[in-house]
């Protein structure tokens, strides 16, 4: 008999999965009406620990978590990086189950863009020019959109975004500040896998001699450490590369040492400054990006 009831309970904590943005408002407007606090996890699926980590930190914070899992079409460049995005939707349910996160939200490219196409036209000043904005064109107008539209539906009071993806993180500030968004936005730490690598769906379309050489790029960041602020900020920059590039299978797109509010490039190294180095690397499969923060001494 306990057994029944204990199972039955279990199975009562099953995610919600939604498809539809309508009905998710509709069961949202009435959590929030009990008074529930509603924290929200954006994500586009294919679920690592690192994603993992944002809900259970949601989870801690909040009454009600939402986890979104959408490939959203309008942020990839590149037409084969969609094509090739992981989709593993079965296991993220799973995942999402085992941490009783009870909100998830699958919805289809029409649900999202079928009744208004448009993208977000917003101004993110120097945010915009440089890094992952200068490589891929446009990406940003995609993520902003797609956050913009998801807020919208969740009207979440708290949302997590991971600083693994730290300009998309300045850019969702942003987007949300001029779209008069009355949400917290909340940072959180990069989790990694053992030999330093930052977790990433797209490590899943690394080749075992592509996926071993990537452990380079953590720790040609954390080299970086080694010689700040005794040589210049150029000096430091072509070591780091000069390290990672020391595999034939990785080529360093950019990294630069930039201010972490601004993402202005920064030329010399200032006593307690707060600087973020931020790196894209290139392979023959994915494109990995990652990012470090360096306190001056
Ligand atoms: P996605 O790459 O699936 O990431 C979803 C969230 O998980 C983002 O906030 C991202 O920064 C965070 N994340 C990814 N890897 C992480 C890691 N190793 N440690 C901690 N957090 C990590 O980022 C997106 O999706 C999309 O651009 C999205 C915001 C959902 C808009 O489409």
């Amino acid at each position: 008999m306990l057994l029944s009831i204990k199972s039955k309970k279990k199975s009562s904590l099953n995610s919600h999965i939604f498809n539809k943005a309508d009905q998710l408002h509709k069961a949202l407007q009435q959590e929030r009406a009990a008074g529930k606090t509603i924290g929200f996890v954006p994500t586009m699926g294919a679920l690592h620990d690192g994603h993992r980590s944002l809900v259970l930190r949601a989870l801690a914070e909040n009454d009600i978590v939402v986890c979104s899992i959408f490939v959203n079409p309008t942020q990839f460049n590149n037409l084969s990086d969609f094509q090739k995005y992981p989709h593993t939707e079965e296991k993220d349910i799973q995942l999402l189950n085992s941490i009783n996160c009870r909100y998830v939200f699958i919805p289809s490219v029409d649900e999202m863009y079928l009744e208004d196409p448009k993208l977000l036209e917003l101004n993110f000043g120097a945010l915009e020019n440089t890094m992952e904005a200068e490589f891929r064109p446009g990406h940003f107008k995609g993520v902003a959109t797609i956050v913009d539209r998801l807020f919208k539906i969740v009207l979440p009071h708290n949302a997590y975004f991971g600083e693994k993806d730290f300009q998309q993180l300045a850019i969702i500030r942003s987007m949300s500040v001029q779209m008069k968004h009355e949400v917290n936005i909340i940072a959180c730490s990069t989790l990694r896998e053992e030999d330093g690598l930052a977790m990433s769906s797209r490590n899943l379309l690394l080749n075992n001699d592509q996926r071993k050489a990537a452990a380079l790029i953590y720790q040609g960041l954390r080299k970086a450490q080694e010689f700040i602020p005794h040589q210049s900020v150029d000096a430091v920059r072509t070591l780091v590369i000069r390290y990672i590039e020391q595999s034939p299978l990785l080529r360093v797109q950019y990294f630069n040492f930039v201010d972490p509010i601004t993402l202005e490039n920064i030329n010399s190294w200032n006593k307690n400054d707060d600087v973020q180095g931020c790196i894209a690397v290139l392979t023959e499969g994915p494109r990995l990006i990652d990012n470090i923060n360096y306190i001056i001494e």
